[in-house]
Parts: C-alpha cells; structure tokens; sequence
C-alpha cells in the first residue's frame, strides 16, 4: 500500500506556513473553511489574469473562454458525485441552495397539511428555510431526534413517516458532531413509507466521504466549495433532471430567459441554466474545478482513511484530558470531535488556544437546537482535513492542558 502523501499534501497548501502569535499555525477549523492549495489560488489567478470575462453573454473569445471553463467544471462536478451535466445547478453556497429548493420546490409542490422530516442536529441553513416555508403553507416539520450518543434515533422515524410526508431533508455529517448519518439506511426507510423527497446537505460530507448520487438515490446533493478546499462564494445544487425540469426558477432575472415582453410571461431557458439568473461567479467555479481535481488526485477515500485514524488518535489523546467532556459517537465519525472544557464557555478556551496559535471554532456552530439538547450554550470543534497530521492533534493536547490549568486558577 502506498503511504499517504502527507508531507507532500501540506507543502501544496501555503497558509500552513503561516506564524501564529509566535507559533506556527496549527490550523483545526476546516468544518467551517478548508485551506486552499496552490492549484486553486494560482488557477484563479490564471483565470483573472489572462481569460476573464462574462460567461454565457458575449460571443467575443474571453467570453467563449469563460462560458466553456464553466460548462467544462459542470461536467467534471457531475462526474465527481456520478450524476449528469443537467443536474449541476452553481449556487453561491449551502445556504443558498437549501433556500433555493424550499422557494422553488417547495412554495410549489407543498400544500396544507403536508410535513417535511429534518433532524435534531441541522445546521440553521437546513432548519430556517423550511420553517418559512412551514408557516406560509401550513406544513408540519418534524424531527429525527437525537441520541445523547450524539447519533440519530433512527427507530422513531417510521412513526414520523406518511402519505403527506414530502421530503426529507437531512445533514450527510453533522458539524457538531462529526456524526456519519447512515443515509442508505435512513433513505430505504423513507421510501419504504412514502414518495417523499430526499435531500442530502453534503456541506460537511462532499471533502471527507465518497459521494455517488445514484447509489444513495438521493433527490438533492448540495454543497459549498470553500468546504472542499474550493473558493468561498461558489457552491453546488445537485437535482435529479426530471425535478429540475418541473421546478420553477427562484431568483429570476437576466441570463436564464427564453423571451421577455411587457405583456406576456416571461419564458425560461433550460435547466440547469435557468436556475444561475445574474452574472456567474466564474472565477469560483474554476477555482472549485480545481480543488476537486487536486481531491480527486489523493483519493477521497485515502483522505477518508487519513482523517479516520487522526480521529480516533485524537479521541484517545483528548480523553485522558481530566474534566474535557467529548461528545458525538465513537464510531462512524469524521472529521470533528466537539468538546467543553468542564463548564468553561467556549470562547475562553477557543481565545486561549489562539495565543498558541491553535485555531478551533467555538460557540453553537449555527446549531443552537443540537447545544440545547446537550444544555450547553457552546462546544469547543477541532475539525480536520486532508492536511490535518497527528502534530497539530499532539500540539492541541497540550495546548489544552496549559489552557484547563490557566482556566482553573482564576
Ligand atoms: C452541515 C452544514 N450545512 C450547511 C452549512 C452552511 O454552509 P454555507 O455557510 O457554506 O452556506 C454548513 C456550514 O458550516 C454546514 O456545516
């Protein structure tokens, strides 16, 4: 077997360079914004330095240039999660996805008395936009609940399950918890009972798990570039062809018509196209080009394995921690272990890491009903990446114990 390129991994990535209050960077928050390795900043910069223009607007050569580098990612975007060209709609990130079905598919294809299932451990970007949705089309959300083993209790979703059931809408990885959500399982089950939608928030799955739309028979795919080592700002829609062709453009405007008049309804051009109105982020999309490609040049399921043995070194480190409280499973996690420090508040430990130059997220992580139900009003999250090695975990450790004893003696 050969061994995972580490050492090689980390030199292509140029802010791991960097010097952090006088210690180098030990970089643990690629859950919220992974690093960026050369070929992305330099084919971005390529892009803005010698090919930019409007895409899908003019007929001079940048603009035929930028259009092709676009429908070009598409496709390769397509064939990294094994769905087609059609079915790859650019979004601005997660969030803008999720709001994009819940108004188009949702304000549509929903009527009075309809329920949507979510879980109890969504970020906000999967709960909000369907609490709108629920409130002006009087429709029921329920939830999967949780397990204080940071799991989901996937006994209790028959019941939640029935003939008004429209979609399912459900994290692929928790980014609290760091959760693996068995979504073959969980989707056989909901299509066992019903003809309800799935929908896969791959925000925190798309860098870490191999994804294969058609093997899940999921009906969306979303995510975010900038958490695949992509550009922020850029991120995709994936849509089975059938429902993007039902579904009716959310933001509307210039690009994705057929013909406007003053009298008539404006018509629209085909999807995915008819859901990218305004002038694309083409920089973005060759930037998230890219970053999949170099993904695709490690091998997503070597990083999987890389990131799966930091975890469980992690694990064993942190827990000999006296006072640090772990949460989320033991088995099927990625990239993210949560923790608290005793009952000190997150942020202190967090602001005391940093002068190590140790960056972790802190707070609710956009997930305030997953803090609520484990009655804490934050959590420390390390969360790792392909670059992740086991000295940035063993440089934590011991961050962490000076913090616990700074914290301890006021
Ligand atoms: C599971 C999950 N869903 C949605 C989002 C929202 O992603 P974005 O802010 O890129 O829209 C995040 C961001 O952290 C996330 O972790």
């Amino acid at each position: 077997m050969t061994m995972y390129p580490i050492k090689k991994i980390r030199s292509d990535f140029p802010i791991l360079n960097r010097i952090i209050n006088q210690h180098p960077l030990t970089y643990l928050d690629s859950a919220a914004a992974a690093q960026k390795p050369n070929i992305v900043i330099d084919a971005q910069a390529h892009y803005y330095r010698n090919e930019y223009a409007a895409a899908h607007r003019g007929i001079h050569t940048l603009s035929a240039e930028s259009t092709d580098q676009m429908e070009i990612a598409r496709l390769h975007i397509a064939n990294f999660i094994n769905a087609s060209r059609e079915e790859i709609v650019f979004v601005k990130n997660t969030t803008e996805a999720i709001n994009l079905i819940a108004n188009s598919w949702g304000h549509n294809f929903t009527n009075y008395g309809d329920n949507i299932i979510l879980t109890e451990m969504e970020h906000h970007s999967n709960i909000v936009p369907w609490q709108i949705l629920a409130k002006n089309r009087k429709i029921i959300l329920n939830y999967i609940p949780l397990t204080s083993s940071g799991t989901l209790d996937i006994s209790s979703l028959s019941k939640l399950i029935n003939h008004r059931t429209q979609l399912l809408s459900i994290s692929h990885i928790s980014n609290v918890l760091g959760t693996i959500n068995p979504l073959i399982e969980i989707i056989n089950i909901v299509k066992k009972k019903s003809d309800a939608l799935i929908l896969v928030d791959g925000a925190q799955g798309i860098a870490h798990q191999p994804v294969d739309v058609q093997k899940l028979d999921c009906d969306f795919y979303i995510f975010s570039g900038h958490k695949i080592y992509g550009p922020s700002g850029i991120g995709v829609m994936y849509g089975k062809k059938k429902l993007l062709q039902k579904m009716p453009p959310w933001i509307v405007g210039g690009g994705i018509v057929q013909n406007v008049s003053l009298i008539q309804d404006t018509t629209f051009i085909e999807s995915p196209w008819k859901f990218e109105s305004g002038s694309p982020n083409v920089g973005g999309i060759v930037g998230l080009d890219k970053a999949i490609a170099y993904v695709k040049t490690i091998g997503i399921d070597k990083i999987y394995a890389h990131e799966d043995q930091l975890i469980h070194y992690a694990t064993n480190i942190l827990q000999k921690i006296p006072g640090l409280i772990l949460y989320g499973p033991k088995s099927m996690r990625s990239s993210i272990i949560a923790f608290n420090i005793g009952t000190h508040h997150s942020y202190d430990v967090g602001i005391l890491l940093n002068q190590y130059g140790i960056a972790i997220r802190t707070g609710h992580h956009c997930a305030i009903p997953t803090m609520n139900y484990f009655k804490v009003p934050g959590m420390c999250r390390a969360s790792f990446a392909m670059y992740t090695n086991k000295e940035d975990i063993d440089r934590l450790a011991h961050g962490l114990t000076k913090v616990q004893c700074l914290l301890n003696q006021q």
